[in-house]
């Protein structure tokens, strides 16, 4: 009776050791299809547009001369950033929407090269709110700001950036040297740093002293299988099996250590219960 309980307890613990395998995955983002079209003035006119008519952007509005089309009631179930025409803001903004328009993003949002994921490549409204973008954000908040923006459909490449020197240093200890996404990949030009060479040149603003050696430290380490053709597929195997190893002996010796106390309470409460 007594060595059949201390076997059902080993059983239990190797049921355990089962469950402690997880994993986790970033949701893509759901657009919402139902907008308010209340625009709050008091939040307007704190932000870094306020100021600006309200045609600035809304080309398509005049005052004097409502166009044909405005106020469409079917307008209000579409996503506003998919409907809205963003060349708009070229006329005040040339430089940034000149380099968003030579990178990748604006690549996949107008078919020229496919997109291989299930989240939409981002416009100008995907990262910024052009009714309540705060005015003069300091670096630290840009930092802050870009985990949030550029984590919505890269969930991967931020986490790992965020187990990465740089991203505990910028995002989580504020320290506004150590570099953030776009220190290393640009806002909008989103340049590929797959090749060491490309890496390499924004490494150096930074390490002026780097040599390409440095480029093989990896930025964003992934603890899974990779596919064969990822960048650093044999590091990330290695560190994917180094996690399955120590994983197992993390479990191994907590899980042969705790059943060997156990049963040696049980051993100890028969001893006093049997009376031997
Ligand atoms: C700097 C440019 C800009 C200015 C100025 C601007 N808008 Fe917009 N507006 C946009 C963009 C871009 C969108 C598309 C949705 C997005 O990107 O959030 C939009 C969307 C909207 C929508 C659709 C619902 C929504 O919230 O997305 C309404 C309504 C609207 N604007 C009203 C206004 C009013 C009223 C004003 C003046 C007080 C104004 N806008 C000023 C750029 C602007
Ligand atoms: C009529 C001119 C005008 C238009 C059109 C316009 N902007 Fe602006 N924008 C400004 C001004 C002025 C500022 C504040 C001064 C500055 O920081 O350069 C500004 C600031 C910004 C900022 C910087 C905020 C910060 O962090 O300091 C962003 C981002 C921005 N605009 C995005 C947009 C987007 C997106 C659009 C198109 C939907 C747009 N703007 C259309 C005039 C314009
Ligand atoms: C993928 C996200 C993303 C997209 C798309 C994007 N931006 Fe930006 N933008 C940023 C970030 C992040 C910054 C903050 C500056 C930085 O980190 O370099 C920024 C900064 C800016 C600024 C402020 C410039 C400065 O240095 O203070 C303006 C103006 C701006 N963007 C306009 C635009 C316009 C116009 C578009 C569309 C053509 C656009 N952005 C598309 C992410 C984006
Ligand atoms: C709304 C979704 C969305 C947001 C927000 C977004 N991206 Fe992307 N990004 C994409 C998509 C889609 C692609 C194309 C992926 C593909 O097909 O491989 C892409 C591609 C990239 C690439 C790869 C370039 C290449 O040549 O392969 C980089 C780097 C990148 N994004 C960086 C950023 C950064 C930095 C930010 C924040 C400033 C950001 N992205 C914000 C959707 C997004
Ligand atoms: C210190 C520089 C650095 C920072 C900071 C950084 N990255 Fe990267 N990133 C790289 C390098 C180098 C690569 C290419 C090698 C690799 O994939 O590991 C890369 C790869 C990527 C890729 C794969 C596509 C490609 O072709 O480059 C995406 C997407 C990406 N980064 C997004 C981000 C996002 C989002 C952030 C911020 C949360 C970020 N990165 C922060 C250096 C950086
Ligand atoms: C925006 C600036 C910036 C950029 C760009 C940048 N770094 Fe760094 N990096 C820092 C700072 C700041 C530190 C911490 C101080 C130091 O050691 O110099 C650091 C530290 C490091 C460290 C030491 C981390 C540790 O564990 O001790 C390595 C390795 C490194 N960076 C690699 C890279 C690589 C590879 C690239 C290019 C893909 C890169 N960095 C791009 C700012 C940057």
């Amino acid at each position: 009776m007594c060595s059949h309980l201390s076997r059902l307890v080993l059983i239990g613990l190797a049921a355990l050791g089962l469950l402690l395998s997880a994993c986790s995955g970033a949701a893509p983002p759901t657009a919402s299809t139902v907008q308010t079209w209340y625009i709050d003035p008091v939040r307007f006119q704190r932000g870094a547009h306020a100021g600006l008519q309200c045609a600035d952007c809304h080309t398509a509005i005049s005052l004097g001369e409502m166009s044909a089309g405005h106020p469409n009631p079917d307008r209000v179930t579409q996503d506003a950033v998919a409907t809205f025409d963003y060349t708009a803001c070229r006329r005040c903004h040339p430089q940034e929407y000149d380099a968003y328009m030579h990178g990748v993003h604006a690549e996949v949002a107008s078919g020229v090269r496919a997109n291989q994921t299930d989240n939409p490549a981002p416009t100008c409204g995907h990262c910024h709110s052009p009714h309540y973008n705060p005015p003069n954000r300091t670096r630290a908040e840009l930092i802050a700001s870009q985990v949030a923006t550029c984590g919505q459909c890269h969930g991967k490449a931020t986490e790992t950036y965020l187990q990465n020197y740089h991203g505990k240093a910028a995002a989580n200890l504020g320290d506004t040297s150590s570099a953030a996404c776009t220190d290393c990949h640009g806002a909008h030009t989103v340049v590929s740093l797959k090749s060491a060479d490309k890496a390499l040149e924004v490494c150096q603003t930074c390490h002026p002293d780097a040599s390409v050696n440095m480029t093989g430290f990896l930025i964003h380490a992934q603890e899974t299988v990779p596919a064969p053709a990822a960048p650093h597929a044999g590091e990330s195997m290695l560190l994917f099996v180094t996690k399955v190893l120590l994983t197992i002996l993390v479990v191994g010796v907590l899980g042969f250590f705790y059943a060997h106390t156990f049963i040696w309470f049980i051993r100890s409460a028969h001893n006093r219960m049997c009376g031997s």
